[in-house]
């Protein structure tokens, strides 16, 4: 693999974790404000003036926004990925939705120096109902990785039950340019995780990491292309694609889903950490 340097992982403390899960509820309160305002008529400019005005009012600051990977800064708060956009799609007041569109909305906070980050896969009104499979598939294979990172010995756990839950789904498409990553004090850091893969693959999964798990799929092949902007994504065969993600950390009893209001305790049941049940 391309990937062989020594990773450096950013193992965190429960007082550390503790101040993730406050940017994690940053980022879950914006994501409800995303479902409330996502209707046809709205443009993805909106959505993302909505997000910036939820993110400050927290006392947070939009990680996406000036965020720089060599090509200039990302200019918004969300990306609001449309249709066969699949990742970093930037909000524009052009891009009003419309009934029967998905939109994937993508969203950091930085909170006390500490990150979170998380995408759903929103229905503008009455979608088709492949579309709605292709979103389901898209969460239940982000569940499934969530609960390997409880059980699985190795990252390559995670990657393989993402795979699995996909294929088990249907017949789609798994990105394969993008993945998830490490998350701390920085919005990416190691390790970098495949969503597919061989489970007795990478570094060993061990309490104090935290991880962004976010599966991309789409409804035919998974070849992507970048637009001139440098960021937006989109599938190269013009199909829908959807993207979910969560920001978790392993607490050593179980997983805490930073991201989800209750913890991630009713999809996860026994595998949730205490921490995340007693709240
Ligand atoms: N959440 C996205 C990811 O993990 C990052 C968005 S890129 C930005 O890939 F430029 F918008 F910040
Ligand atoms: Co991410």
């Amino acid at each position: 693999m391309f990937r062989r340097r020594r990773q450096s992982i950013q193992y965190k403390t429960p007082e550390q974790i503790a101040k993730m899960r406050a940017a994690g509820l940053v980022v879950a309160e914006v994501h409800q404000a995303m479902r409330d305002n996502a209707k046809p008529g709205v443009s993805t400019a909106e959505l993302d003036r909505v997000a910036e005005e939820v993110i400050r009012s927290c006392g947070a600051v939009p990680s996406f926004k000036g965020y720089d990977i060599g090509f200039g800064p990302y200019p918004a708060s969300i990306c609001s990925s449309v249709n066969e956009q699949v990742v970093h799609a930037i909000p524009s007041e052009k891009a009003v939705l419309a009934e029967g569109d998905m939109v994937s909305v993508d969203v950091g906070a930085i909170l006390d120096g500490w990150h979170g980050d998380a995408a759903i896969t929103i229905e503008i009104g009455q979608v088709a109902p492949e579309l709605t499979a292709l979103r389901e598939a898209c969460e239940a294979s982000m569940w499934a990785g969530i609960r390997a990172a409880a059980t699985a010995k190795r990252l390559g756990g995670i990657s393989n039950a993402v795979e699995r839950a996909v294929e088990a789904a249907g017949d789609y498409g798994i990105v394969t340019g993008f993945g998830g990553h490490g998350i701390g004090t920085e919005m990416h850091q190691d390790p970098h995780i495949l969503n597919y893969g061989p489970a007795n693959d990478g570094p060993k999964l061990r309490a104090g990491m935290a991880l962004a798990i976010e599966p991309m799929i789409t409804l035919g092949a998974p070849d992507t292309a970048e637009l001139d902007d440098a960021w937006t994504i989109v599938t190269d065969d013009g199909s829908v694609a959807a993207h979910t993600e969560h920001t978790i950390a392993l607490c050593g009893d179980g997983v805490w889903v930073l991201t989800a209001p209750d913890g991630g305790v009713e999809q996860l049941g026994e595998l949730a950490a205490s921490v995340a049940r007693d709240q």
